[in-house]
């Protein structure tokens, strides 16, 4: 069977990423990481990649004209490997549309939220504050308006008296590493 090719986008520590390719590790995973890109140069998850020999890049807006012709260079080098799927995970810049409508149906994304609820930043601390029983983490299509595509698959957790915002990031970045894999693979199984 051939596997699903994925371009992963990173701008810091790569836990995400790394769940991917620890995932992709596994003989029978459908799906191999192919390119990891990051908008910034010290990002942890670039080091982690390249000692994984996968092929990485450091895409610097500042060395563009403008944004488009910095995401067109991004599209450009996934292109040049044959990349199927982007995995935004934890890349912090807002795309342009041009750059979605392109990748549009095979770009995914994962946000530390049950979406529709809770789209944007700080979405641990808002769920607290609102006085939810429960938080969680989604994967979905990514479409030009934030954080609003399809959602592909969710999981919860509780959140618990006293939760903090950071003691919930931790517990939902648990459940992250292994919704993440997930999702690829029924998007895998079903190319
Ligand atoms: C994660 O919480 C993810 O949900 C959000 O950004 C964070 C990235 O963390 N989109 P990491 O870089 O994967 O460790």
């Amino acid at each position: 069977m051939k596997k699903l090719r994925l371009g992963i986008m990173i701008s810091g520590r790569g836990s995400n990423m790394r769940a991917i390719v620890e995932a992709c590790r596994q003989p029978d995973f459908p799906a191999e990481v192919v390119m990891v890109i990051s908008n910034k140069g010290d990002a942890a998850g670039l080091v982690y990649a390249h000692n994984c020999s996968i092929e990485t890049a450091h895409v610097n807006l500042k060395s563009f004209e403008d944004k488009d012709a910095y995401e067109a260079e991004i599209t450009r080098r996934f292109e040049a490997m044959n990349v199927d799927l982007i995995c935004l995970a934890g890349y912090m810049r807002i795309l342009n549309d041009s750059f979605v409508q392109h990748w549009q149906g095979r770009m995914i994304n994962i946000h530390p939220s049950l979406l529709p609820k809770y789209k944007g930043l700080n979405t641990h601390q808002r769920a607290i504050d609102d006085g939810e029983a429960e938080a969680g983490c989604s994967v979905h299509y990514v479409v030009p308006d934030l954080d609003s595509g399809e959602v592909i698959c969710q999981a919860k957790v509780a959140i618990d008296a006293g939760e903090t915002a950071e003691s919930l990031a931790t517990k939902v970045l648990v459940e992250e590493h292994k919704l993440y894999p997930h999702a690829i693979k029924l998007i895998a199984e079903k190319f």
